[in-house]
């Protein structure tokens, strides 16, 4: 059984949470293989809100949620987020690699104590540990779920590592004491609480696998955060694009045959870093009031800009997107004119390329094409043919440019708004030619 794979294909926050919780009605096993609560992950069910950081999205569906090796878990948070959705009825269904890394109090303080030396080129990070916990697992120096259940070695563990943090923060000018006995004691009930839930989860999938259970995995982040291909160093410290999975999870990438990428209708960012098609008129207020564009995480608003294909081609070659799931295209509604980015101007050269550096790619001007926008986008659409026509024109030349069909649409926070395509790549050209500036 193929493995549908969920990926952010901007700069996060695309919807992944609501195109995850309406995939999940068909899956045994959600599982998150990056990140960790720097994730806010939304979904909306008529009125009920649910705003997830850590669990995988599966679990409002009731499907069993998987927190696999590549992710970073800070377990004071995720027992919170446990009991907050068991007080609402939801008791997550749930497993943890035994592998997984754990943010500890000297994370948090370091990404904060970073971000401060950094000033003005500050990454705007979530200050949730995320880096410098990634750091640790890298040069070996991390604490894992395992270790949680075994005492002696945590003790040995904290022991080592905690003076060593200790001057870290001195060196950043933090007075913060590490208390090792506090952080032992805590991170030990921690580990009692979690305990039933702590297993390897790289043989559960397999297994699972061979017993053609249907399994999805949720990327968290997107893309152009990705530690390698994003806009280094403004990035996360993970990987974030589809090869992620694979090394996240234990599970040979040869299963990851459907690949979907969510794509926002258009582009935002929160924290710092460029970002090529950003708007700082009318029109960018407009996305931002109209799409509530305001971090679930960090509530930090998001910045705005036009749709930018030399984004989407970078991220949808990079895994292989097989499938898009276009979100928030209601937000468009009302605008008269809206554009595509297709290219970059940089130093007199066309590129449809993403640049490498963060100078070339602040130099870097859009090239645009415009399309006519549609005034009412009524929520009773059943299927595509069902849009107005600008806004068929406007994904036609999408799914057209990238030769990756549509198959999910989303006009709605809600599972309700929601349609599923049947495009394929033939048959969509309208005939109607967007103009140039
Ligand atoms: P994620 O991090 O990719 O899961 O996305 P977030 O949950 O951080 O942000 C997406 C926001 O957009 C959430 O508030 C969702 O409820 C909302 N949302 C998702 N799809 C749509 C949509 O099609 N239209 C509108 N208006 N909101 C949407
Ligand atoms: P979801 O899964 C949007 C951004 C931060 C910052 C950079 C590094 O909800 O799409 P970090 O705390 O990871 O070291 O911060 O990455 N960032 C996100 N932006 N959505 C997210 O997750 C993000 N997770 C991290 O704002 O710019
Ligand atoms: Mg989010």
């Amino acid at each position: 059984m193929p493995i549908t794979l969920i990926i952010g294909t901007q700069w996060g926050d695309e919807g992944k949470g609501k195109v995850v919780d309406y995939y999940s009605k068909n899956a045994d096993y959600v599982t998150r293989f990056q990140g960790g609560n720097n994730a806010g992950h939304t979904i909306q069910v008529e009125d009920e809100i649910y705003k997830l950081h850590i669990t995988p999205s599966g679990v409002i569906q009731g499907k069993t949620g998987v927190i696999g090796n590549g992710v970073v878990i800070d377990p004071e948070i995720l027992i919170k987020e446990i009991n907050e959705l068991t007080q609402r009825d939801i008791k997550p269904n749930l497993l943890i690699s035994d592998r997984a890394h754990l943010i500890m109090p000297y994370h948090k303080l370091l990404d904060g104590a970073e971000e401060t030396k950094l000033g003005a080129k500050k990454i705007g990070t979530t200050k949730r540990g995320i880096g410098p916990c990634y750091s640790d697992k890298i040069s070996r120096n991390g604490i894992r779920t395992i270790d949680l259940l075994h005492p002696t070695i945590l003790k040995e563990k904290l022991n080592r590592i905690i003076p060593i943090k200790q001057k870290m923060l001195a060196l950043y000018g933090k007075k913060d004491q590490l208390d090792v006995t506090k952080i032992y004691a805590d991170y030990l009930k921690y580990g009692k609480t979690l305990s039933t839930y702590i297993a390897p989860t790289h043989l559960i999938l397999n297994k699972a696998i061979k017993e053609n259970k249907t399994l999805l995995f949720e990327g968290a982040q997107g893309t152009m955060l990705d530690v390698d291909f994003g806009t280094y160093p403004y990035t996360t410290s993970s990987h974030t694009i589809a090869g992620g999975a694979a090394i996240g999870t234990g599970i040979n990438p040869s299963y990851l045959t459907k690949i979907v990428g969510i794509v926002k209708a258009y582009t935002t960012r929160v924290g710092e870093g460029p970002l090529p098609t950003e708007l700082f008129d009318k029109t960018g207020e407009h996305l931002q009031e109209k799409g509530h564009e305001f971090g679930t995480t960090t509530s930090r608003p998001r910045r705005c800009g036009w749709f930018d294909l030399v984004v989407l081609r970078h991220s949808t070659m990079l895994s292989g997107v097989t499938h898009l799931a276009i979100t928030k295209l209601d937000v468009l509604t009302g605008l008269k004119k809206i554009k595509i980015c297709t290219h970059y101007k940089l130093k007199n050269e066309t590129i449809d390329y993403f640049p490498a550096n963060t100078e070339d790619l602040e130099g870097c001007t859009p090239i645009y094409k415009i399309f006519e926008g549609w005034n009412d986008l009524p929520s009773t659409i059943k299927k595509y043919s069902d849009l107005p026509n600008n806004a068929r024109v406007y994904l036609d030349f999408i799914q057209n440019e990238l030769s990756i069909p549509i198959k999910l649409v989303s006009f709605g926070p809600k599972r309700s708004e929601t349609i599923e395509c049947s495009n394929k790549l033939m048959n969509i050209n309208r005939g109607l030619n967007p103009s140039n500036i």
